[in-house]
């Protein structure tokens, strides 16, 4: 096998630099195939979509196992410990969001971030007429919920993707009383951290609860406290075993239908009566999983270890390695708060390359140099559509391309995002390839775009990225 001499790496190469990742994760020193036929070692870069485990969190998992039964309603000894184990998560998650256990917030624990917005929107019984004010900024999983059941107000963003306290209140002030803000802790796109304390305080000040979507924040900074609701999942968190958690004052589920209905939710139930339990087993109808909950009670220890501020450190370290690198690299656009501005961001970083579809460039980043981001809008279309600065004719040009089943040109970004088992060298191998591939780096093989998808892959025979193997037709960009 040669050397590659072209920004490529070797499978099991060194760091390029000396400081390593704060934490091994589960697979961190895997390899992956290549299309030019040389093993790499996996550059995970990204972690804003979802993380791999923690070793603590697999070993957790599997001491769970051999005890794992139903919870709540078994008799037998399993069922007791599983049950313990449940509700032992329950208290570390409702503590990681700086509440007390026994205090009078409760946790629910539910699928993930998406399930639990939808989950708060349906209890909050608002009112169509009701206002949600939100964000251009939003994950879809913040947006959408809040249109099924209210009127949304938004605030806007500016060309780097921010808003200041002062847009927040005059969105707030702009009409008859908002019935929630609803906002993120941090930007999935471009990392970018509200001022959510001030963004509650102010809310607050006006009457006005908040829900924080925290998905991105909370393996990253601590929790806001003071926030009436919030959201987050336990796969962005190094515990990716299908759980999250909602988050809220017990006095906002003590009435009306829950979410769910069905089993393990009531007290008593008739053919035509029904008894709901107190919260929070009357929001968790059906059977819980155990098992992500464990993991990520597991996952909250070892971020309570390791330390919020280790965490940010490091993260600070890869957040400006990879801003600035990427801001420097001729035919780049970094997308969102500019290096220069010296934003406090996560280490997530949207990036385009002049000339380069978003979805080749992070094809070949994946097939040629075995380094793993997203391309897409992230599930954030309003506020990608800003950050590219698209106007309405481009706007109309790709829906209608895309309402007849062509995602060819669909807009959008590259997305690098790191984390706990994230390594500065890990950041310098993808800008060594992003600056290959923006200084018109040949391609090893050629590429197909998919129609339907707008991925483009690979054609190729090399191992792992046949037809056969490629998995051809999954969307990488789905959302
Ligand atoms: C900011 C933000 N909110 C919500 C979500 C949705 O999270 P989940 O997929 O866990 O439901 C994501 C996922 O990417 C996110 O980044």
């Amino acid at each position: 096998m040669s050397a590659p001499t072209d920004g490529r790496r070797d499978g099991g190469g060194e760091a390029l630099c000396a400081d390593g990742p704060l934490a091994d994760l589960v697979g961190s020193g895997c390899t992956v195939p290549c299309v030019d036929g040389n093993e790499r070692r996996a550059v995970e870069l990204d972690q804003a979509a979802s993380t791999q485990a923690l070793p603590e969190v697999a070993a957790r998992v599997a001491e769970a196992l051999p005890w794992y039964s139903s919870v709540h309603r078994g008799a037998g000894f399993r069922s007791r410990r599983s049950t313990a184990a449940y509700e032992d998560a329950r208290r570390a998650v409702l503590s990681f969001a700086g509440r007390d256990p026994d205090g009078p917030d409760i946790a629910i624990l539910c699928r993930n971030a998406t399930e639990a917005i939808n989950h708060l929107a349906y209890r909050l019984r608002l009112e169509p007429s009701d206002v949600v004010v939100t964000t251009t900024v939003e994950h879809h999983a913040n947006l959408l919920p809040w249109g099924r059941v209210a009127r949304r107000r938004y605030v806007e963003c500016d060309r780097e993707g921010t808003f200041e306290v002062a847009d927040v209140v005059a969105a707030i002030e702009r009409g008859a009383r908002p019935a929630l803000l609803a906002v993120t802790g941090a930007s999935n796109v471009t990392g970018w951290l509200p001022p959510i304390d001030d963004l509650i305080v102010a809310a607050h000040e006006r009457g006005v609860p908040v829900v924080v979507d925290a998905a991105q924040l909370a393996p990253h900074r601590p929790l806001p406290r003071d926030a009436e609701f919030l959201v987050f999942s336990g796969h962005k968190l190094y515990a990716p075993f299908g759980s999250g958690a909602l988050i809220g004052p017990r006095r906002a589920f003590e009435t009306g239908d829950p979410f769910l209905a069905g089993g393990g939710a009531v007290d008593l139930v008739d053919l035509d009566e029904v008894v709901w339990s107190e919260p929070p087993e009357r929001e968790e109808a059906g059977s819980p999983n155990v098992l992500g909950a464990v993991a990520m009670h597991a996952a909250i220890d070892v971020l309570g270890d390791i330390g919020w501020d280790r965490v940010r450190d490091h993260e600070r370290t890869l957040a400006r390695r990879l801003r600035e690198g990427l801001a420097a690299i001729p035919g780049v656009t970094l997308l969102g708060p500019s290096v220069a501005g010296g934003a406090d961001t996560l280490a997530v970083a949207a990036f385009t390359v002049d000339g380069m579809h978003h979805a080749l460039t992070a094809a070949r980043l994946s097939a040629e140099y075995g380094i793993a981001v997203r391309h897409g809008c992230f599930c954030a279309h309003p506020y990608v559509v800003r950050l590219l600065g698209l106007d309405a004719a481009a706007v109309a040009t790709y829906r209608t391309e895309v309402m007849a089943g062509d995602h060819r040109g669909m807009p959008g970004a590259v997305r690098a995002s790191a984390g706990l088992g994230t390594s500065p060298g890990d950041i310098d191998t993808l800008l060594a390839a992003v600056g290959a591939l923006a200084g018109g780096e040949p391609a090893v093989v050629p590429y197909q775009q998919d129609r339907a998808t707008g991925d483009f892959h690979p054609v190729t025979d090399a191992p792992g990225w046949s037809d056969a193997a490629d998995g051809r037709g999954i969307s990488c960009a789905g959302g």
